[in-house]
């Protein structure tokens, strides 16, 4: 059933990490290098991978995703006691060839079939995102791929939100916002987004301003919300 809410949605706009592309994907890769501290290291990436980002954001010391992935891949490896370089060496290149979610790939022919146009906002550096939508063969999918290293800083800052804005020349009430990531949810809901959270890990709902007009468990019902058809 369309959502009378998302009836004037010009603009689908997603997350890349965790929405598009499983960043848990790494797991298998991470157990050849450290065995039964897979699970903790590939959780613990994540985790500080993220802090990183908003830490960093706080301190006004802003380095690119790459080097933040870098960053909480060595704390996490460290923490794992499998401290030595030549593991996050080995390892980081695990980022640039992620898993897409099985649904996205249908999802986006079936925006671009409906005339709808499609962008990716993310955290990720630029040639991370050129990589990775590259291998998942996502090229001609996507009318934009939008890394806020434009405006350096990291989500959920609102200029970041607004590069999406200023780039599609699409008004925010009129983009419709995707994220798995509860907290970016928030963010891009708190600028003026339409949003949509894509709980796919079923997690518990963050305090934070900026409530989703919708909660999914996939992409998959994201065209009959928007009134497309499959
Ligand atoms: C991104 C992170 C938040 O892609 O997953 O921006």
């Amino acid at each position: 059933m369309p959502d009378p809410k998302l009836a004037n949605v010009q603009a689908c706009v997603f997350d890349a990490y965790g929405t598009l592309f499983d960043v848990f994907s790494v797991a298998d890769g991470v157990r050849q290098a450290v065995g039964d501290k897979a699970d903790a290291v590939t959780a613990m990436w994540r985790q500080k991978q993220l802090e990183y980002t908003w830490l960093r954001s706080l301190m006004g010391a802003h380095v690119d995703f790459w080097q933040v992935t870098r960053d909480g891949l060595d704390f996490a490896l460290d923490a794992a006691g499998h401290g030595d370089p030549a593991t996050g060496d080995a390892l980081m290149p695990l980022y640039l060839n992620l898993a897409t979610y099985p649904e996205v790939v249908p999802l986006l022919n079936t925006l671009k079939k409906g005339g709808m146009a499609r962008a990716i906002l993310s955290n990720g550096a630029p040639e991370m995102l050129n990589a990775v939508v590259g291998s998942a063969g996502l090229d001609g999918l996507l009318d934009a791929v939008l890394s806020i290293e434009e405006a350096g800083i990291y989500k959920p800052a609102p200029v970041v939100y607004q590069l999406a804005v200023d780039r599609l020349k699409v008004p925010a009430e009129n983009i419709c916002f995707m994220s798995s990531n509860a907290w970016d949810v928030a963010g891009a809901a708190h600028f003026g987004f339409n949003v949509i959270w894509v709980n796919r890990f079923g997690q518990v709902r963050e305090r934070l301003p900026g409530t989703p007009l919708a909660e999914l468990a996939s992409l998959e019902p994201l065209p009959a919300l928007l009134g497309i058809a499959d």
